[in-house]
């Protein structure tokens, strides 16, 4: 589980109502804790008949508030302290009747009271049958809370659990628990075009052998779904790897060093910043074979050449996008990352010591550039990543108003 005390945590009161889909409600805390969310929980008395406050009360550590009459509050006032405690309402489940509610101001319970009474956002997670979402009171009712400023993730369509298939369907857990961890980030890179390629790449020898590297691909995810929630528009190019990309990145599979080279070739004219975290492979053999090579019993050699550069390439163009290098070092971090730094021409590289951060959750990262270095001490890939997309954005404004004199104060 992630330190939260370590990183700048956020609360969010997460609400429950009526609807089959409060299962996916506790799959949701859960995913928040783990990203460092502090989450205190209100449950609705229908939202109780689906799944027990004992349940999301072991998830979230905390004690679940089902009553606007609760006298363990210390001002005896649930439904202002429990509202003011917190950066954010997520109601997920969403149901129509509580929509409804909400649309009309209604408060007769704890979670519609506190909704009412909040000063923080309140985002609502839409969960109900095909015909339900489509009435038009439901969509009167959306509309209102939309205008109200009140922020609608989903619904989703798909098969429901009353047999039908059609919009309804809450969202799934890691969507939602994506889309609140986003909703708590700075928009540093709002508008930004990033490109990032991560993971191996995949040399093939013959029909069914190659080489490759132990990169999983963890980090240069982790920095893509970092620019997302920093309000960057991304593409994320990627080698094999078992991983889900995150939900809004525009995802373009390769393979091959050569096929990495030409994907960003394509992308490159209309990006601002590009991140190349790949574990690219230096070499590829000379000459494939198209069929599996039969074993004999002499030994064979196998000669290689050397692949493109493909960070070098970009950041040598004649008007290079901002470009961050990852260098993975097994020893002399330093030495090696700042000669790197300076042979590729990088305003900024992140290093790390390989054998500390391939196919861990976590790392520890030291950034270079043209002021020195910066130790980012060991945490979650995806808090280095915000953390690195912060350091990325404060030397690209500086870069952009040296670049552009009419920017300077
Ligand atoms: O492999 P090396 O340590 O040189 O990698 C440093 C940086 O260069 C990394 O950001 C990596 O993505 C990039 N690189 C590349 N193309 C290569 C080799 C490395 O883009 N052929």
């Amino acid at each position: 589980m992630t330190d939260a005390s370590l990183f700048n945590t956020r609360r969010l009161l997460l609400g429950l109502t009526g609807g089959v889909a409060a299962y996916k409600a506790a799959e949701l805390a859960r995913f928040l804790i783990q990203d460092g969310v502090d989450v205190q929980t209100v449950m609705t008395e229908s939202a109780c008949h689906f799944v027990g406050t004992a349940t999301l009360q072991a998830l979230t550590g905390k004690p679940v508030f089902t009553d606007l009459w609760d006298t363990g509050i210390a001002s005896s006032m649930a439904h202002i302290d429990l509202s003011r405690n917190v950066d954010a309402i997520l109601v997920a489940p969403a149901s129509a009747d509580f929509i409804a509610k909400l649309a009309h101001g209604s408060a007769d319970d704890l979670l519609s009271t506190l909704c009412l009474a909040r000063d923080c956002p309140l985002l609502i997670a839409p969960a109900m049958n095909r015909q339900m979402w489509e009435n038009p009171a439901t969509q009167r009712n959306i509309v209102a809370l939309e205008r109200d400023g009140v922020t609608i993730l989903g619904p989703a369509s798909g098969v429901q659990a009353c047999g039908e298939t059609g919009m309804g369907r809450m969202l799934e857990a890691f969507e939602l628990a994506e889309t609140i961890c986003a909703f708590f980030q700075p928009k540093l890179l709002q508008g930004k075009r990033v490109l990032v390629t991560a993971g191996p790449t995949y040399e093939a020898i013959d029909a069914v052998r190659g080489i490759t590297n132990l990169s999983s691909g963890k980090m240069g995810y982790a920095v893509a779904r970092a620019a997302l929630e920093a309000g960057a528009e991304v593409t994320l190019i990627s080698g094999p790897v078992c991983l889900d990309a995150p939900m809004t990145a525009r995802l373009v599979n390769v393979v091959s060093a050569r096929d990495m080279l030409a994907a960003v070739k394509k992308e490159i004219s209309r990006i601002d910043i590009f991140v190349s975290v790949a574990a690219v492979a230096d070499y590829r053999a000379i000459s494939t074979n198209k069929q599996k090579t039969k074993k004999t019993e002499h030994s064979i050699t196998l000669e290689f050449i050397s692949n493109p550069d493909i960070l070098e390439y970009v950041a040598t163009l004649s008007r290079p996008p901002f470009c961050v290098g990852f260098a993975a070092e097994t020893e002399n971090l330093e030495r090696n990352a700042e000669a790197k730094r300076r042979k590729k021409k990088l305003p900024l590289l992140a290093a790390n010591l390989a054998q500390d951060t391939i196919g861990s959750d976590e790392s520890t990262l030291t950034l270079f550039d043209n002021e020195g270095k910066n130790d980012l001490p060991k945490a979650p890939k995806i808090e280095q990543a915000r953390r690195l997309i912060k350091h990325i954005a404060s030397l690209y404004e500086k870069q952009t108003k040296k670049i552009n004199p009419d920017t300077l104060t």
